[in-house]
């Protein structure tokens, strides 16, 4: 097959982790014999300080006409004091909401060679973690009006958070879609008891439970939520919810498994097109060292070949070789642990290549 990538690497850590991950999609692309193609496009702090604006118009059309995109992190101090409009999270917001990507999925799952590296009680962690947050991503509070005005002598801020029942049906069946592929297990969060939109969500969610009556639904309220996360996240298999719950939940989830530099992400919306990013940031604070962890990322790309492109060998090898690379004790600093190697984040790239 042919594929055409549009690649992001963005700020800080980005450029290293999105090389490492080319590195193995050409390995892969060697291997099973693909042509995968990549179209460089600037997006974020970069993209301000060369053309003055998060993510040019041009830049987000070689993303409309790719096969899928993959993004390294974008941000970073630099651009702290730019006007919100033009942030670098600006742009990829808008990526998000120009290519529809209303759903993003994040798994949540302890690697068993990491058990160690999770905050949680080893009680807690021996039950086992793996879960996927489906978090609606182009509607609610990021996407309504943000204002900032005077009102009787003092600044007042507004933001809006609206959903329609469309918006959450399509993310809604997305999450008992997912359950079904999995445990057939799928909580909502919302926060009912106080906001009209996730009475809504609420009241969709349950029309839609009728016509997936094989698959086990509860709802939950987020505040309870964050703390079952924590005290006992075996309990869960796919959670739906709004854009800001998910944020909040999905950084959680990440934190139990050991390291959020482990964690890929997908985001997809009507057709196959996606955008596929490691959920961490751009940690500026060891960017251009080698240090990083570029799993997240490389995992991501995995997710790209599964979900978007149809390939199911070819994700199951880059899985494999990843956790070969764990189980011969390779780690970066952020999952370093007692006996193991500690790694850059090319020779981490360099083990993971070897082993497919
Ligand atoms: C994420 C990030 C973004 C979000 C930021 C960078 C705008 O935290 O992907 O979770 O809040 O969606
Ligand atoms: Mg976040």
């Amino acid at each position: 097959m042919n594929k055409n990538i549009a690649v992001i690497r963005g700020d800080g850590i980005g450029p290293e982790i999105v090389g490492q991950a080319l590195r193995v999609l050409d390995r892969i692309a060697e291997k099973f014999g693909h042509t995968f193609t990549y179209e460089d496009v600037d997006m974020g702090g970069c993209a301000i300080d060369k053309w003055g604006e998060p993510l040019p118009r041009h830049m987000l059309d070689k993303c409309l006409a790719s096969d899928s995109v993959l993004l390294g992190a974008v941000g970073g101090p630099k651009w702290d004091n730019v006007e919100p409009a033009r942030r670098p999270e600006k742009g990829l917001l808008s990526l998000r909401g120009s290519m529809g990507l209303y759903s993003n999925n994040r798994p949540a799952r302890l690697w068993p060679q990491l058990a160690e590296a999770s905050p949680l009680k080893p009680s807690v962690v021996e039950k086992g973690i793996d879960f996927i947050v489906v978090r609606e991503l182009i509607g609610g509070v990021y996407f309504g009006d943000h204002t900032t005005s005077e009102k009787n002598g003092e600044k007042e801020a507004v933001d809006i958070m609206a959903y329609t029942e469309h918006e959450i049906e399509r993310i809604g069946r997305i999450g008992f879609e997912t359950a079904r592929k999995r445990r057939r297990k799928l909580t909502s969060v919302d926060k009912a008891n106080v906001l009209d939109t996730s009475r809504l969500w609420r009241a969709v969610m349950h029309r839609l439970a009728e016509e997936y009556p094989d698959v086990e639904y509860s709802d939950m309220l987020v505040d309870n939520a964050a703390m079952q996360i924590v005290k006992d996240p075996s309990q869960f298999d796919v959670i739906v919810t709004e854009n800001l719950f998910g944020d909040i939940l999905s950084d959680e989830a990440s934190m139990i498994t050991g390291s959020i530099g482990m964690i890929p992400s997908s985001s997809l919306g009507a057709g196959s097109r996606g955008l596929y990013e490691p959920i961490h940031g751009s940690a500026p604070d060891i960017a251009g060292q080698n240090k990083a962890n570029p799993i997240g990322t490389i995992l991501s790309a995995a997710m790209m070949c599964r979900y978007s492109f149809d390939m199911a060998a070819e994700a199951d090898a880059i899985e494999a070789a990843v956790e070969k690379a764990l189980d011969a004790g390779l780690r970066t600093g952020d999952m370093m642990a007692e006996g193991c190697r500690l790694v850059s984040c090319s020779e981490m790239g360099d083990a993971i290549l070897s082993y497919i």
